[in-house]
């Protein structure tokens, strides 16, 4: 199949164009190839390639979207209903990545949000991802929404996809220990992805590793699996809090996800978080 990934130069968007590319046709475009928010670019663009499969993963993240609201509407929420309609008038299915931060994570303890849970986003971005979930829908029937979380693999200079590395070369790392979320491993959303396309079952998932943790528990688990002791990741690991961070966008503190519609289809649970960053560190 042919299969068009924006946003390509991404984490998702890169390791999504490089397995598929194993099996399919894959268009790997990024910002430069393709501006999402213009729309006559996007529908010429599917116009004459006719792909199969749309998959945005395109985005402007947490704290630009706070600083550049009319940014984060334009690309988010415009570029993806772009998508979506070019995707429905060119028969062509589609996948629309969104967020655990679709919910305000007010509850420390409670159980994993699922799609029964109400949306009230805490800050831009979430805003902007709950109405591109909206805009796609209406726009293409055939859509996939897969909301993630805490998404880490290689190739990315984030907090999550270089802990291990940075505490295995005696890096000193601020980690918080008050947010919590669901964390995924990129290769395990993306092989879930490749089975729910074949099952062809349109809606919205909630794909995640299993399990909870805070970013401080996360980096502790990484120092282990780098095969440092509990005394040197003492030295190496400052705790910190939310509110240190000074962060543009206010972040909701505990966020963890469950699937119904995985498991109403049938698919297996995904692998605990510990299981998925051990197998992130070997490779
Ligand atoms: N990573 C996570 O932890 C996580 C968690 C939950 C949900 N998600 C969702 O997963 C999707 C992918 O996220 P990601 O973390 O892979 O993003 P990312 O690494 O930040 O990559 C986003 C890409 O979008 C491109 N882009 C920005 N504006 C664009 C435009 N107008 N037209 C085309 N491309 C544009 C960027 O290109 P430039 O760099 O050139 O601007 C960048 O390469 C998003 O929908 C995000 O909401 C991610």
């Amino acid at each position: 199949m042919k299969v068009l990934v924006t946003g390509a130069a991404g984490l998702i968007g890169s390791h999504f164009s490089q397995r598929f590319g194993a099996d399919h046709d894959v268009l790997a475009l990024t910002r430069k190839d393709l501006d999402i928010t213009i729309q006559q670019a996007v529908r010429s663009l599917v116009a004459a390639e006719r792909p199969s499969l749309l998959v945005n993963c395109a985005v402007i993240q947490v704290d630009e979207s706070e600083q550049n609201p009319a940014k984060a509407a334009a690309v988010n929420v415009e570029g993806a209903r772009f998508l979506a309609q070019a995707a429905a008038q060119f028969g062509a299915e589609m996948i629309q990545f969104s967020t655990q931060y679709a919910f305000d994570g007010e509850i420390i303890g409670r159980a994993p949000y699922t799609i029964k849970d109400q949306l009230s986003p805490v800050n831009i971005y979430g805003k902007t991802k709950v109405a591109a979930e909206e805009a796609v829908r209406a726009a293409c029937a055939q859509s996939y929404i897969i909301r993630t979380s805490w998404v880490y693999g290689s190739g990315k200079d984030s907090f999550l996809c270089t802990v291990h590395n940075d505490l295995g070369s005696g890096k000193r790392v601020r980690a918080i220990d008050d947010v919590w979320s669901s964390t995924t491993y990129v290769e395990d959303l993306i092989d879930r992805c490749s089975e729910i396309l074949r099952l062809r079952h349109y809606g919205i998932y909630q794909i995640v590793n299993e399990g909870v943790c805070s970013y401080y528990e996360f980096a502790l688990e990484a120092g282990h699996l780098a095969r440092l002791n509990q005394e040197r990741l003492r030295s190496l690991i400052e705790v910190v809090h939310e509110r240190d961070m000074q962060r543009i966008a206010p972040r909701p503190r505990y966020t963890p996800m469950r699937c119904l519609l995985s498991e109403e289809i049938g698919l297996a649970p995904m692998r605990h978080w510990r299981d998925a960053l051990a197998h992130y560190v070997r490779s």
